[in-house]
């Protein structure tokens, strides 16, 4: 299966980015996944939505051409960070590329509750009718205090989440077939 991970942090030491290239490695045998970087997609503008510059036309047609999508969210003052509402204001305009297209959302945070805030929000705004996205519910992946639980390589190293993340990654595949 051919999935993007869409990753709501642009800093260069994100923790989600990490996450992303950890499930990209870690399964590899099982799914082929591209992990999609949002530092260059322009803010989105209703004014230029049916010229759209050639970074949003890339970025859109990777995540047309994928089976499924794995959105990767931090939490930002309790809801979904700018950037990743910003790419999904461009993917619910114009070609409507996530329409019917499975989705799971994960996320990691300093804090305890690892982004349960952003990922409510997240799940909300990927039943709107621009996106009308299948959510995989049930397997929530919250990583909180995520500072400890990463090495420097960015392997994570926390035995209980990457043994969690092993089932949920086979129920998702599971559950995602349905709809390709
Ligand atoms: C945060 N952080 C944060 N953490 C959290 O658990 N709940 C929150 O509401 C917020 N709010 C917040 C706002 C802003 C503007 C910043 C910069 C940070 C901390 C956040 O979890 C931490 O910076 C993560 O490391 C961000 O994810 P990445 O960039 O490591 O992927």
């Amino acid at each position: 299966m051919k999935v993007v991970a869409i990753v709501g942090s642009i800093r260069k030491e994100s923790y989600n980015m990490q996450l992303a290239h950890f499930i990209q490695k870690r399964y590899t045998e099982k799914l082929e996944l591209e992990v999609l970087s949002l530092k260059d997609l322009p803010m989105y503008n209703q004014d230029i939505e049916n010229e759209a510059p050639q970074e949003v036309l890339d970025f859109k047609a990777k995540v047309k051409a994928a089976d499924a999508v794995l959105w990767v969210t931090p939490e930002y003052n309790g809801t979904v960070p700018g950037v990743m509402v910003n790419a999904i204001d461009w993917l619910s305009r114009v070609d409507k590329v996530m329409i019917g297209k499975p989705s799971i959302i994960m996320g990691a945070s300093m804090g305890n509750l690892g982004t349960v805030k952003a990922q409510l929000h997240l799940r909300d705004i990927l039943f709107s009718p621009g996106i009308n996205s299948p959510l995989l519910s049930g397997n929530d992946v919250y990583i909180g205090a995520v500072h400890t639980k990463f090495d420097a390589e960015g392997n994570l190293t926390d035995e209980g989440t990457v043994k969690f993340l092993d089932v949920v990654i086979d129920n998702f595949l599971n559950w995602a077939k349905k709809y390709i």
